[in-house]
């Protein structure tokens, strides 16, 4: 069986910047506040009705073709990682298509809808389908315009203050060293804390999940044997309930705990230690996750990438961009031991150990 390598990385960033001060004009919260609980100084949003987390995606796809020496017409398969699609449906990943100009090759595309750990589930699901000789070059993406679906009142600034505007993406092709590339990933989820930070409208729960909140919301659901009026009620709009919600604390606990255990997981298959590692690139959460997961590994600041302090938390582009920053600012290079891991809504979480 082949092994898959990165074989170009690209990402996108929008170029207007959003500072904690600038929040601060909108809601109650302090720069204080926020650089000491999260390490976010600022963020950027994307030009709204311009850039969508399609053009963005586009936009970080097109370098990774160039670097990976390719057109992007050569791209046999795309993997498409959001929350916050442009359409409900269809995905993104068509959308793409669509935009990188390359409709007429029909390839297949597909949504991943795994949040925070969105990237590294698709980079794992594309390789599988590069070491089984199926595609030979796939693109990977990451992409969120998080500034479109954010509560930017009072209300919502725990959730707010930490989201940013991204997209990181990859081509992944066969490697032709056996030794270099993706060695393995690791993929977990565990569905009985969904709701501790979701997005639940619009959607077709129907008044379901209630029996998984802990509070009873009421969202003025029609009765059962009328139609319409399922995905978004008057009631919800009233209320302002279509915005994401986060327990942050539980979620903190959990992301603390399972960060170790993935990446242990991923090492311990190959016989290496964390020691080994020479980049961690862990998804940009929060940074007082990521400085407790290097303190748990033991390792030191030059085996870490930590971006969030200048583009928030960017969910499933987070990766993708600080694994581009790092290579750009030449800290990973050919043979480094590079460790991707994440953890988020669902809950899932992954890992993938790289070659590179
Ligand atoms: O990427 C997906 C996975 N997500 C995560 O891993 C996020 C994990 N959680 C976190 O990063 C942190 O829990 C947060 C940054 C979200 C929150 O930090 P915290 O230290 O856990 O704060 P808290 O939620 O316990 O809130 C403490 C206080 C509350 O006020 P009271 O009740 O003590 O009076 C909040 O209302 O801080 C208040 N607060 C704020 N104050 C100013 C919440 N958000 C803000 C804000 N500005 N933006």
């Amino acid at each position: 069986m082949n092994r898959s390598k990165i074989a170009g990385i690209g990402y996108y960033v929008p170029e207007r910047v959003v500072t904690n001060n600038d929040l601060i004009k909108v809601m109650d919260t302090t720069d204080e506040w926020i650089q000491e609980r999260t390490g976010i100084r600022e963020r950027r949003y994307g030009v709204k009705h311009e850039e969508t987390t399609t053009t963005m995606a586009a936009a970080a796809a097109r370098i990774a073709c160039e670097r990976a020496g390719i057109q992007p017409e050569e791209i046999d398969f795309i993997v498409f990682a959001t929350l916050s699609p442009d359409y409900y449906f269809p995905g993104c990943g068509v959308l793409l298509q669509r935009e990188l100009g390359i409709t007429k090759q029909e390839v297949g595309a597909v949504d991943i809808r795994n949040q925070c750990s969105g990237f590294v589930y698709a980079l794992s699901i594309a390789d599988q389908f590069v070491k089984t000789g199926t595609y030979k070059n796939v693109l990977v993406v990451g992409s969120e315009m998080h500034s479109m679906g954010l509560d930017f009142s009072t209300r919502g600034r725990n959730v707010t203050v930490i989201f940013g505007d991204g997209a990181g993406a990859v081509i992944l092709q066969p490697s032709d060293d056996p030794n270099r590339g993706i060695l393995t990933t690791k993929l977990h989820s565990n569905g009985t804390y969904a709701e501790k930070l979701s997005f639940i409208n619009p959607g077709a729960h129907g008044g379901y999940h209630k029996k998984h909140m802990e509070e009873e919301v009421d969202y003025g659901y029609p009765s059962p044997d009328t139609y319409g009026e399922i995905f978004i009620t008057p009631k919800m709009i009233a209320d302002g309930n279509y915005y994401p919600n986060m327990e942050g604390q539980f979620v903190f606990k959990m992301a603390v705990s399972k960060f170790p255990e993935v990446i242990h997981e991923a090492l311990n298959e190959l016989g290496l230690q964390a020691s080994d590692i020479d980049m961690l690139i862990p998804h940009q959460a929060n940074l007082r996750i990521s400085q407790f997961v290097q303190k748990t590994l033991r390792l030191r600041d030059d085996q870490v990438w930590n971006n969030i302090q200048k583009y928030g938390n960017t969910t499933a582009a987070s990766v993708p961009i600080a694994l581009c920053e790092a290579w750009e600012a030449g800290k990973i290079k050919e043979g480094d031991l590079v460790c991707l891991a994440a953890f988020g809504s669902g809950f899932t979480w992954a890992s993938a150990l790289i070659r590179w």
